[in-house]
């Protein structure tokens, strides 16, 4: 029997690992239990937040690199964003006891800024002891994909995205990260969905419905 109570879920994984969509489809499936749920995204999940993810998207499609953010910059831009979500929608919705399914979180600071762009994470932590308010992950689910998989998908996507200005090596190093930061940890789950089929969406609905009790 389920019994409503606060439960985070975090999705990570380097772009085109398919994280989105597998996201939406466990948002749909605990709706369709009649579980009170939200779905949500980072950078971004709320108007203030969103405005912050343009501001950092837009910076990547500048050529010259007088005219782009700092590393530091772009990091704070991130962390602000998280600091308006968590305040204003996370926390609040995990106060209702609603399940919360994010689209990118901590690690994906981690694993971009920290072990791909050499920020500092003293800088980081110290930022995130103050925003994150208590709030942690019960489940990661960080998608693992093959370099091809996810390129063909994101041939697919009709907006360009950061992709097309990054080095291969730079998601190579991410998803290396990913894997890293999930190592030894009970609560995170680590799936390959470089396949396009739904044993990877199987896979994660049922360790959620364990956690839950449904
Ligand atoms: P998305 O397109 O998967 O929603 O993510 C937007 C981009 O933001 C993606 O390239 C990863 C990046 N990102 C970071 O570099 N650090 C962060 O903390 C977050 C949340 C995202």
């Amino acid at each position: 029997m389920y019994k409503k109570k606060p439960f985070f879920i975090v999705f990570e994984g380097v772009e085109g690992c398919g994280k989105s969509y597998q996201s939406k489809k466990l948002f749909n499936k605990l709706k369709q239990k009649k579980i009170d749920t939200i779905l949500t995204r980072e950078p971004g999940g709320t108007k203030s937040s969103e405005l912050i993810r343009n501001l950092i998207l837009k910076d990547y499609f500048k050529k010259k690199k007088l005219e782009k953010f700092d590393k530091y910059t772009d990091t704070l831009l991130y962390l602000a964003a998280r600091n308006e979500h968590v305040k204003n929608k996370i926390k609040p919705a995990l106060i209702q006891k609603k399940v919360v399914i994010c689209d990118r979180f901590v690690d994906s600071t981690l694993a971009y800024q920290v072990y791909g762009k050499k920020v500092d994470i003293k800088f980081i932590n110290n930022i995130h002891n103050k925003i994150l308010r208590g709030i942690k992950p019960n489940i990661v689910f960080i998608l693992k994909v093959s370099t091809k998989s996810s390129k063909n998908r994101l041939k697919k996507r009709r907006t360009k995205n950061r992709y097309d200005n990054f080095a291969q090596s730079f998601y190579t190093k991410a998803q290396k990260a990913f894997i890293k930061l999930a190592k030894r940890k009970k609560n995170y789950f680590i799936l390959d969905s470089s396949e396009n089929d739904n044993t990877v969406e199987e896979k994660i609905f049922n360790i959620v419905k364990k956690q839950l009790n449904i």
